[in-house]
């Protein structure tokens, strides 16, 4: 097993390019299953969970080959196998997205039900209501969701649960409906950029999607979609990252390809830290090349994490980092995955001073962080001990980096790019 071991205490300096985006890349490469023709798709990521995916998609008969020159093509050679396997579910909770797909297209299917994982419960129960709202029949056997539906018909359906929308539920539902009978009207549709991409791509496709990024998304059912080519969106959670880890080591980086168009939210929040984004290049507003400048003192703040346009979920971990440094006490509060906190014990380790009641975590800064050997829990929770690692003084050794690997390509490479001391070593 991998691990990273940190020197803390350099200044990050220069540019990083933002890669495209995952979340918004595993649903899209679902969407080939609902194609008669190939996909080929631009800066797909190179990450564990897209490895993931495109062997779960190669099992259902759809052939993923890279191009010569990096491009991912999927295309649908074989329609025979519905089934998505448990032990390929049980490392990527996305394989969900082919659910709405499968059954769209095929008619059937048969995808082992997801567990919980490291950041809560995490219940699938709005994307079968909304399948089921469309015609679905849908039954729990021996741990498998057997789904069928000889023809699937527009419907209203309406996605808003506990905690907000659900995006891998939107994603779901929108593609199924694609192919139904009809007019299907999603209401409390999640709004993230990802769900906008996906309808730019199933619309490119032949699809008639309406309304993508509002709470209200309507598609009119179509006969059939074709193979087109698409350029996946750059990751905002990526951007953010080492946004956070420029800011957390006083540092000055340019972020290239940066989608700041979507990210008001955490703009608005490092600002309100000191941390100054100056756009150097704004003329793709999704593909932004931004200074972050550091400040001497971070100012603490109250942050909330929201669905978009809130402050994403994705990104509570590395703002906590950056939080434990600020000159006062800031309010972290979780309202996507209420128990999404594993990071604060390890973050604990270091030095940092965390008090959490429920979803809400005081962060009183500390003057400075000290390495320590922390346990990466989740992907954005290793990121955020990543960024602790490179503000503390002292080595820090971050095991586990597999669950970083799900989610930042090459990340060691990348900071050590820009002047940090991180090595990859093997841990036995
Ligand atoms: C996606 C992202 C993940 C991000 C999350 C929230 C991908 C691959 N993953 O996950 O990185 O953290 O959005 O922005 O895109 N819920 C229900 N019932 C459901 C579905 C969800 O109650 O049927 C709840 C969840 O437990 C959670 C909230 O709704 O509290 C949001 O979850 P959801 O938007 O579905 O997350 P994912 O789409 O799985």
């Amino acid at each position: 097993m991998d691990a990273f071991v940190i020197e803390g205490g350099r200044r990050l300096k220069g540019r990083v390019s933002v890669n495209g985006s995952k979340n918004a890349a595993l649903p899209i490469m679902a969407a080939a299953l609902l194609a008669d023709g190939p996909l080929t798709l631009h800066d797909v990521p190179d990450l564990s969970d897209i490895q993931n995916m495109a062997r779960l998609l190669g099992e259902l008969g759809c052939k993923v080959a890279f191009t010569d020159d990096g491009h991912m093509r999927l295309e649908v050679i074989d329609d025979l196998n519905c089934q998505a396997r448990y032990d390929i579910v049980r490392t990527m909770r996305a394989s969900i997205c082919v659910l709405g797909p499968l059954l769209a297209k095929r008619g059937k299917a048969t995808v082992s039900m997801p567990g919980g994982c490291a950041i809560g419960e995490r219940p699938i129960d709005l994307h079968l209501r909304g399948l089921r709202q469309l015609g679905a029949e849908i039954e729990l056997s021996g741990g498998e969701l057997v789904a069928t539906a000889r023809e699937l018909r527009g419907a209203k359906v309406f996605l808003g649960g506990t905690f907000g929308s659900t995006v891998l539920g939107t994603a779901n539902i929108m593609s199924a409906a694609t192919l139904a009978k009809g007019t299907t009207v999603i209401e409390s549709a999640a709004c993230e950029p990802e769900v906008v991409d996906l309808a730019n791509v199933l619309n490119a496709m032949g699809a008639h999607v309406r309304g993508a990024g509002t709470p209200r998304i309507v598609v009119e059912g179509v006969e059939k979609l074709r193979g087109v080519e698409h350029t996946v969106m750059p990751d905002r959670i990526e951007a953010g990252t080492y946004m956070c880890a420029a800011a957390a080591t006083n540092g000055d980086v340019t972020i290239d390809n940066c989608p700041l168009d979507a990210m008001a939210a955490v703009a608005d929040r490092l600002e309100g830290i000191g941390i100054s984004l100056d756009i150097v290049d704004g003329s793709d507003p999704m593909r932004a090349a931004v200074s972050v400048g550091s400040a001497r003192r971070l100012e603490p703040i109250a942050v909330t994490t929201q669905p978009y346009p809130g402050f994403p979920t994705d990104l509570q971990a590395q703002l906590m980092a950056l939080l434990t440094l600020a000159d006062g006490n800031s309010m972290i509060t979780e309202k996507v995955f209420p128990e999404r906190f594993l990071h604060v014990a390890e973050l604990s380790r270091m030095g940092a001073a965390l008090y959490r009641q429920g979803p809400t975590v005081m962060v009183s800064g500390v003057k400075k962080l000290i390495g320590a050997p922390v346990m990466a829990s989740d992907l954005r929770a290793s990121a955020g001990l990543v960024l602790a690692g490179l503000a503390a003084k002292g080595p820090t050794t971050v095991n586990r980096v597999y669950h970083l690997d799900r989610g930042y390509e090459k990340m060691d490479q990348r900071l050590r790019a820009l002047g940090a001391q991180i090595e990859r070593v093997k841990m036995t």
